[in-house]
């Protein structure tokens, strides 16, 4: 039997370095001989990437808060089709920046939907398919210096006011407080290398 494959999505606020950590758990992954996909959202298939323009660029009054939550479930249902469940079921691992946490924190938690709704119309897209393991990185010194990091980046959502930012930290940790076997929070502080190291550890029981 050919070993089963994997999903993990690696969630966080603005600007904690997750796309560099993304890179470095692949390959520690793949020196382990594991085949890894490396993909994220919103985006990650042609019509999750589609999608994506839709959501990130334009006005901040482009989309209500409900319409904006249906697209980017409705992407992240593509991404799952095309991509994620593809992999997983010819025995790869799939590593994710951002999966439906970040749906569950943004448009549930800080723009003011409910986690439970949201969580509700993303299950209506993806069934079963949650990720294995979810390790959410978090800046101990606060969200302020990670997003001074990230100006210039910011998009229709990464430029929302300190107190949405806040709002998605909040839930964040609300969400690994309500599942603490698949959602771990992860110290996103020291160097690039003992992050990595923390991520590892944090998905040591699925390897
Ligand atoms: P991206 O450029 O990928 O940002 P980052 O580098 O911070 O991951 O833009 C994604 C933006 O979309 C980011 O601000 C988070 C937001 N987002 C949501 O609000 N809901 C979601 O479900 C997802 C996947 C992303």
């Amino acid at each position: 039997m050919s070993a089963s494959g994997r999903f993990i999505s690696l969630e966080g606020g603005e600007g904690v370095g997750k796309s560099t950590q993304l890179r470095a758990l692949a390959a520690e992954l793949r020196a382990r001989g594991l085949e890894v996909v490396e993909t994220r959202e919103p985006g990650g298939s042609a019509g999750g990437e589609a999608i994506r323009e839709l959501l990130l660029g334009g006005d901040e009054d482009r989309w209500s808060a409900q319409a904006e939550a249906l697209l980017f479930a409705a992407a992240r249902t593509d991404h799952v089709d095309k991509v994620i469940r593809p992999a997983i079921e010819t025995g790869q691992w799939v590593l994710s920046d951002r999966f439906i946490d970040s749906s569950l924190a943004y448009q549930g938690g800080a723009g003011g939907l409910g986690i439970a709704a949201v969580r509700q119309i993303n299950l209506f897209g993806i069934g079963e398919w949650l990720p294995d393991r979810t390790l959410v990185l978090l800046q101990p010194d606060g969200i302020e210096r990670a997003l001074v990091r990230d100006t210039g980046a910011s998009d229709r959502i990464g430029g929302r006011p300190l107190s949405y930012h806040h709002q998605v930290e909040a839930a964040f940790r609300s969400i690994a407080n309500e599942e603490p076997d698949r959602v771990r929070l992860i110290d996103a502080s020291g160097t690039p290398g003992e992050v990595t190291e923390r991520l590892l550890a944090a998905i040591e029981d699925l390897l």
